[in-house]
């Protein structure tokens, strides 16, 4: 009789008695004279499912083929497993092999085991527990982003990777041209003439799809974007990386309250959802590296996220240097807050989420909304225990004059941004939005430590490997 395979994560949930078929990769095979055991993985869950064979001239020669990293397939009775550790187990009674695995060349057979040494070989670590449980976890991540914002009627807006705009105005932007790089061709100015060019003018990776978000908004009323990003900044740090993804919500008719509650929301719905419906993942990652993780989901869940003006954080910070605290980098009025500051904030200060609001305007983008100050934005920016900023927002300058003025004073070159600046010359509105950085999410919810290691392939300076 022809049977169908049954993943791994139902066959654990499967009554004994049943004939099955299980396929996947073998994690370990071990056994005696009589019998062999082996643990057989197919990505569906964390678990494996124990074979058991009865070793016979016949199944010898075949589990003479089948070492750690083996695909096979295996047919037999679902049966209650005598040994602890799981309910059923399968009496193997035909084993196929898929395709074996040379137990000496097979990197993931070696000792070292250490993250460093995994990356180096990305293009097999996901059959690892910890990166199964990683990439389960971003999967269902985003499925949770999707749902979350399709419950409330936010359309999904597909804004372009490729782009003449530098969203943030930060000038880290990864150039994307056909030219021949030997072979420039110069205008008469003797600088490269870009109408020759694939677009017919300079063209970049987006940092942001924040602006065209921004044309969603003021059409469709509430939308989100949820795509790659790419930032050539040269930061070698644990958080960041050269592409990530990004979730930008853009709403009309939002002001800086409206952002930080519906931030706030989403991202504890978030925190939520991985708790509820990744919890055998999440255990792992507990257990295994940090048993503090779900504590620290469940408080970011259950509090109040604490929401402190930008002048009033400086004056914390200071205090905290004049009281000894020591921080690699000076604490202002006007400076840009390190992530060191920030996590003093969150972990000491406050021992919670902290939405920091109403930054100077020289150390953020044009398009944010200015106070009446003269010298503050309406910026916010979600600060989060080990991580730091997760997401950073404001609401936007829907003044025309305003923004214009903006524009200018940074010397900024309005010709290619005249299609955004007509939403606020064509029936503007306050509106705001923010950015959630997913690969920073990621990092909070598994509690791994380097943002490499929550992304499939990571791309960071001078790697861009697989
Ligand atoms: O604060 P950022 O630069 O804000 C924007 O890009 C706005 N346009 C968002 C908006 O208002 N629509 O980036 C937003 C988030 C950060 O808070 C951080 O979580 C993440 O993106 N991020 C990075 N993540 C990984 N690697 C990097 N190099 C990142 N740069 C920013
Ligand atoms: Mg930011």
């Amino acid at each position: 009789m022809e049977i169908i395979r049954t993943k791994v994560k139902d066959l654990l949930t499967t009554e004994a008695g049943a004939e099955v078929l299980a396929k996947g990769w073998v994690r370990t095979k071990r056994g005696n004279k009589e019998i062999a055991f082996i643990a057989l993985n197919d990505g569906s869950t964390i678990k494996n499912i124990q074979i058991v064979v009865d070793k016979t001239p016949e199944t010898e020669a075949v589990l003479s083929r089948i070492s750690t990293g083996s695909c096979i397939g295996v047919r037999g009775r679902l049966v209650e497993s005598v040994g602890s550790g799981q309910a059923v187990e399968i009496r193997a009674s035909e084993i196929s092999v898929f395709g074996e695995c040379d137990p000496v060349r097979y990197p993931l057979q070696k000792k070292d085991t250490s993250f460093e040494y995994l990356r180096t070989v990305a293009h097999l670590r996901p059959r690892t527990n910890t990166f199964g449980a990683v990439l389960r976890l971003r999967s269902q991540m985003a499925f949770a982003i999707h749902e979350y914002f399709h419950s409330k009627g936010f359309v999904y807006l597909h804004t372009p990777l490729i782009t003449a705009a530098d969203a943030e105005g930060a000038g880290q932007m990864f150039q994307v041209t056909t030219l021949d790089l030997e072979k420039l061709p110069k205008n008469k100015k003797g600088t490269t003439d870009y109408s020759k060019d694939f677009f017919g003018k300079q063209t970049s990776l987006t940092v942001s799809g924040q602006l065209e978000g921004e044309l969603g908004a003021t059409a469709l009323g509430e939308i989100y974007t949820f795509g790659p990003t790419f930032r050539a900044e040269n930061s070698n740090t644990p958080r960041h990386l050269a592409e990530f993804w990004m979730i930008e919500p853009e709403m009309a008719f939002y002001d800086i309250t409206d952002n930080m509650d519906l931030a706030e929301d989403f991202i504890k719905h978030l925190v939520r959802y991985a708790l509820e419906n990744c919890r055998e993942d999440i255990q792992f990652l507990n257990d295994r590296y940090d048993n503090e993780l779900i504590e620290r989901l469940e408080g970011v869940v259950g509090t109040e996220f604490v929401r402190l003006e930008y002048t009033e954080g400086i004056r914390i910070l200071q205090e905290a240097a004049a009281s000894g605290v020591s921080f690699e980098y000076p604490v202002y009025w006007g400076a840009d807050l390190q992530s060191e500051h920030e996590r003093y904030l969150v972990e000491k200060h406050f021992g919670k989420p902290v939405i920091l609001t109403g930054y100077p305007k020289d150390i953020k983008a044009f398009y944010m909304k200015q106070n009446e100050d003269g010298k503050t934005v309406r910026a916010m920016d979600v600060l989060f225990p080990k991580i730091g900023e997760i997401i950073g927002g404001s609401e936007r300058e829907a003044d025309l004059g305003k923004l214009e003025a903006r524009i200018d004073e940074l010397g900024m070159s309005r010709r290619n941004l005249e299609w955004y600046i007509d939403t606020r010359r064509f029936g503007s509105c306050p509106h705001s939005g923010f950015g959630l950085g997913f690969e920073r999410l990621l990092l909070f919810v598994t509690g791994m430590q380097n943002i490499r290691d929550v992304i499939p392939f990571p791309r960071t300076p001078k790697n861009a490997e697989f």
